[in-house]
């Protein structure tokens, strides 16, 4: 039997986990994009609809993650057919929440799935980075867990550069997104070219702490390890509206740790149980209420499977 029609969902990722700048990131349960892909007698992949992004994703095939992520499956496939794809976008844009590895996910699933799913994951990453490629360079801190799922170490853009890192049980997100946009590329400008030897200890020491207390299932140790950033942050925080002051209500409310989600401006509170991370996540927005800004809070687990096909008809 051919397939005609599959459709699969990618969730959002928080990549860096702080000091794990472009080596650690983890995968959300919700929210994710979704892309639905349907079989065309014309090779190469096309965007007929893109629902959700208020009109400011790009149908042009070489510009669009989905779009590039899906030529290149069906490339990997080695089909002469093509596709259509349809994107439904729930993540915000350029918010620090994987939205552009989220939709090149869920384009690259569907497509394989829309054949019979010969491919592996480990197999499509290589399409998903692609994808993620064509609009924030070749890192694949979300794209990795946005697949996989879990946390992910990511040390290279191969599959055998990623490893499964233990997700300690209770860790509860409160992920707050203040309502303005800050693109990847001009948050990765601001970065240091270069640091020096005693931010390279700080920083590798935390790294370790993180990954160690990923392994002792210590929440508190592993948020002030994320904290332990002494590179990035302090580069990019003046690009983040009230970060020490939503900082310090999160904490205040509850929360054990709070970091940049990839390059922002969305604030990730580290909690320990549900009810810190919606106070920690209702403490953030009020601060962000205050100065004026509009923000959405969302409070998430880590997901242990990263992305999935929805249906295959
Ligand atoms: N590691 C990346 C950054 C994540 O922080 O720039 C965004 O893709």
């Amino acid at each position: 039997m051919v397939n005609t029609r599959a459709e699969a969902f990618a969730p959002a990722t928080v990549a860096n986990l702080g000091a794990g700048f472009d080596i650690l990131g983890l995968a959300v349960e919700e929210p994710g994009d979704v892309v639905r892909a349907e079989r065309r007698a014309e090779p190469g992949a096309v965007i007929v609809h893109i629902e959700g992004d208020n009109g400011r994703l790009p149908y042009e095939a070489g510009k669009n993650t989905a779009c590039v992520a899906a030529g290149e499956t069906l490339r990997l496939l080695g089909v002469r057919t093509g596709v259509t794809l349809t994107i439904y976008k729930h993540l915000p844009l350029a918010s620090g929440l994987g939205s552009s590895a989220a939709s090149a996910v869920a384009a690259a699933v569907a497509v394989n799935a829309l054949y019979g799913a010969p491919l592996t994951y480990a197999e499509l990453l290589p399409a998903c980075v692609a994808g993620e490629a064509a609009v924030s360079g070749y890192h694949a801190d979300n794209v990795a867990p946005c697949l996989f799922g879990g946390i992910t170490l990511v040390t290279g853009t191969a599959a055998d550069q990623i490893y499964a890192l233990p997700v300690p049980p209770g860790i509860v997100l409160a992920l707050v997104t203040p309502d303005i946009t800050v693109p990847t590329a001009e948050a990765r400008a601001v970065l240091p070219a270069s640091v020096g030897l005693r931010q390279m200890v700080a920083q590798t020491a935390a790294v370790a702490r993180l990954v160690d207390a990923l392994h002792r299932q210590d929440i508190a140790a592993l948020a002030a390890a994320m904290e332990g950033d002494v590179v990035v942050e302090a580069a990019r925080a003046h690009l983040i509206p009230c970060l020490a002051e939503a900082r310090a209500a999160a904490k205040q409310a509850g929360a054990l740790g709070v970091v940049i989600s990839g390059a922002g401006p969305t604030l990730c509170a580290v909690c320990d149980g549900e009810p810190a991370a919606r106070a920690a996540g209702e403490a953030m927005q009020a601060v962000y209420k205050q100065a004026g800004i509009n923000s959405a809070a969302r409070q998430t687990h880590i997901a242990a499977a990263g992305a999935r096909v929805l249906q295959v008809l």
